[in-house]
Formats: C-alpha cells, structure tokens, sequence
C-alpha cells in the first residue's frame, strides 16, 4: 500500500486496551497508515471493544449504527470506509456481530491484532472476515523489528502489557472467556521493550495485566520470575523512575512482591487491590477464594512493608443473593482500610458467566441505591485521604502544561493530580512540592527548591513543549 490511509481507533474500556489501540496504529504505520483524528476523516475505523459489563458491549452496536451512516454518506461521495471490531466484545460475540451488523468488515479478538495487515488484505478483497482464534504464539513478538523500535513513548509515561488473561474464574466475570487463560510475557522481552521506552524518555511505566501479580514470566535463567523480581530488574534500567502495575489479586500477593515495595523507591506506593464485596457469603459466591480478613490481614502485611501505601479497589453491589448486611458489610470494609479512591459497579449478568445463571437476581432499583451509597462514602475516603496530604511534602512527576499559563501538571507517588506554577523547562522532572490546597479531584501545590542544575537533562521525545 503507497498511498497514505488513515485509521481511527476507538478505545473502550481498560488500560489493557489502550496498550493494544497503541500497538495497532503501530502495526499499520509501516503499511502507510497514519491516525486520523476522527471517524470522518478516516479510511479505516477500529471499535477497540469491552465487554465486562453489559453497558460497555451495547455502546458498540450503537456505535455501529452510526458508523452504518457515515459508511453510506461516505459511498454517496464515492469514498470508502472500512469498520473492524476488536477487543473482548469481538471475541465474545465473534459472528453474531457480523451478523446483527452488516456494516462491520472484520471482527478480530484481542490476540489477533498483529494480524490486522493481513485482516485488511483480505477485506480489500471483499471479504468480511472474523478471526476470534486464541493462539499460542505471543502476539507481541508479531510486531515488525522495525515497528518495535519505533513503538516510542507517547509521552513521559506509559503502559507495558507483561501479562495477560485469568484463571481466576470469578463467577461474575467474563474475563478468562475474553481474554483467555493467564499467560505471561518472557522477561527479556519485557525488559527490552522497558529499556526502549526509557530511551524514548518515559520516565514511569504501568505494568498491565487483567491479574499483573499472578505474573510469572519466564525469566533469562530458565525460571519463572514473579512480579517482584521483574520489578527489581526493571527498577536497574536508568531513567525509569517510576513503576506501578495493575490489576492485582489479594491471593497473588506474594511476599517477594510485598518485599519489593519495601526495598524499591522506584516502585510507587499505590495498589489497586480488588475486593469486590466485604462480605464472606458474598466473596464464597464470587469465588474469589478469600475471605474479609485475608483481605485486611494482607493489607496490615503491605503496609508494614511500605507504611505510607495508598489502596484502591473494585466493588460490585447487587450480586446475586446480596442481602443488605452483606452490602452493610462492603460499607464497612470501605471505612476500614481507607481507599484513596476505588470504582464501584452494579452487578451485570454476563452472557455465560456461572453468575448470571442465579436465581436470586436483585431488582434494579435496589442495586441503584446500594451504588449510590457506596459510592458517598468512597467519596469520603478519597477526599480524606486527598486531606490527609494537606501541608505534605512530595515528589511530582510533572507530565504536561497545567490548566492555566505558567501551570504545570502531573502526578504524585500515590497517582493523585498535581497542579503547579513551574517554568516549562520542568517538564519530564521529578521535583518535591508542597500541597497547599485540596480540592475534590486534585492538588494544588508549590515547588520547593528547584531541583539542582546537576541533575542530568532528561529528555522527553514525544512530549509537546
Ligand atoms: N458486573 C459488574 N461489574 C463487573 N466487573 C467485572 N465483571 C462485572 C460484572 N459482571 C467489575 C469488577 C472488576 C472490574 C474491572 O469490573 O469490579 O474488578
Ligand atoms: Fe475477572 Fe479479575 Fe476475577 Fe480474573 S480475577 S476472573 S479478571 S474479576
């Protein structure tokens, strides 16, 4: 393909699918494919999809609708446009969308998309293909040598998929059909990919994975290496200064792991720990093989190891048979360990998920006014915990101009939003601030001393100055 095309990619959903939208625009672009900036504009557009609740699936097909429109105002012009879906709903739903939306020209799963040249040689043929396979090779060793030196940072930070799929099973959740069995990048590669984009002048990286701490990558000695100990090889690579990684589950929290954020700086003090409900009965019926305490004990652990770790987390109210002492429950374990900030969703019967089969559902009304509950006091504890930072001293990773002239912005260890007045030089710096004011979503805060003019320029490639 000569000519420039261009491609607009439509990510919903999780970081992981972010890190595949990237990977996508980096697997056309030796095609001569370029990003357009929307759907208008594009030859080509990706609905990178969702499909963890039943919301985020019906967003696709309404979506769908529209770009039925565009398709056709676009052949009135005598121009074309083609329509992919990939990601989770693709995988799940595969020929059914071929099917209930004629407009869609390639359905492709989440371990498909190194495919995608192909996927469009053959559409360019006519012909409407679906791949949802799961195969064994490492999609990510499918990118051109070429493309993996250029898949550069988008900017000081970034996301790096170091494992992917689950074998948890949780009852409610359609990740292992998704996305598949647990499976773990090798470290080399991992470290490879690491080292390019601190190169590339990332600064801090976020390890993603559907359950990142069950990680066991093969490592160069032939042994499978855990979190931790990829952790402290990443923290070796100069330039890296920041690492975090997520999603984690409470039984994959090794002690090496919890040892890692004891000995290593680079790793930030911030965790999101899923528990999804703070009552037993509830958790047995999740399958999430533990219970309450197991949950808090191991947080007493992390927080011997790290004292000023900062938690986040995932609730579900409303699953099946949740009565209002087991909601009464979650509200407690909420207040207990004082999340810095957690999401929280009503239960959504999953097509296939052992769950969704119950017979005791909860009214819709019911599990309204539970979200609207506990979602008051996860308010209250974030904006305890942003309080409790009043007056404090902290390192600031500054990542983009700030809201106003002469403002810059960026995050601090525990991944709340910092603004600050900082002459643009700054940027890509880590410096130490004050907070001086709270408000509901973010920091305000005043540059101590400047950092000193010995410390190496860091370059920041890819970052709008
Ligand atoms: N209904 C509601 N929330 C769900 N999640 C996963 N599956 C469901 C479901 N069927 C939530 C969990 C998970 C987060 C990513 O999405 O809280 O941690
Ligand atoms: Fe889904 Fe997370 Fe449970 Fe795996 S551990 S099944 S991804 S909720």
């Amino acid at each position: 393909m000569s000519e420039t095309k261009k491609v607009f990619i439509k990510t919903y959903g999780c970081q992981m699918n972010v890190y595949d939208s990237e990977r996508m625009t980096d697997t056309l672009a030796p095609l001569g494919w370029i990003e357009a900036p929307s759907a208008e504009e594009a030859d080509l557009v990706i609905l990178n999809t969702c499909h963890i609740r039943e919301k985020a699936s019906e967003k696709v097909y309404s979506e769908l609708g529209r770009m039925r429109v565009l398709k056709s105002e676009k052949a009135e012009r005598g121009e074309k446009l083609l329509v992919g879906v990939a990601g989770c709903v693709a995988q799940a739903e595969g020929r059914e969308i071929a099917r209930r939306a004629p407009v869609v020209d390639m359905v492709f799963g989440p371990q498909s998309y190194h495919h995608l040249p192909d996927l469009l040689t053959r559409t360019g043929n006519g012909a409407r293909v679906v791949e949802t396979e799961f195969p064994v090779e490492d999609k990510f060793d499918h990118l051109a040598p070429a493309t993996r030196e250029k898949t550069i940072a988008r900017g000081l930070t970034a996301f790096l998929t170091v494992q992917e799929g689950c074998d948890k099973f949780c009852t409610f959740c359609v990740v292992p059909y998704t996305r598949g069995v647990e499976t773990s990048r090798p470290v080399d590669r991992i470290l490879a990919e690491a080292r390019r984009l601190a190169d590339a002048g990332v600064r801090e990286v976020t390890l993603l994975g559907q359950n990142v701490n069950g990680f066991h990558g093969e490592g160069p000695d032939g042994t499978a290496w855990g979190l931790g100990r990829l952790c402290r090889a990443l923290a070796e690579i100069p330039g890296l200064d920041r690492i975090r990684y997520t999603t984690s589950h409470p039984r994959d929290m090794s002690d090496d792991l919890i040892a890692a954020h004891r000995d290593l700086p680079q790793l930030m003090p911030y965790l999101h720990l899923p528990v999804q409900s703070g009552s037993d009965r509830i958790l047995a019926a999740m399958n999430r093989r533990h219970g309450r305490d197991d949950y808090l004990r191991l947080i007493d652990r992390i927080r011997a190891a790290r004292p000023d770790m900062a938690l986040s987390g995932d609730f579900i109210v409303g699953f099946p048979g949740e009565t209002e002492e087991d909601f009464q429950a979650t509200l407690r374990i909420v207040e207990e360990v004082g999340y810095a900030s957690a999401f929280s969703f009503k239960y959504s019967a999953r097509p296939g998920t052992p769950a969704a089969g119950e017979a005791d559902q909860i009214a819709e009304g019911v599990k309204i006014e539970r979200l609207a509950r506990l979602q008051a006091a996860i308010d209250a504890a974030t904006r305890a915990f942003n309080l409790s930072r009043l007056g404090m001293t902290m390192d600031v990773l500054l990542e983009k101009p700030g809201r106003r002239p002469g403002q810059l912005a960026g995050r601090s260890p525990w991944l709340q939003a910092v603004h600050l007045e900082a002459p643009s030089e700054l940027l890509g710096r880590i410096v130490p601030v004050r907070v001086e004011a709270v408000a509901a979503n973010s920091l305000s805060a005043a540059l101590l001393d400047p950092p000193s003019r010995s410390e190496p320029p860091v370059s920041v490639h890819g970052v709008a100055q």
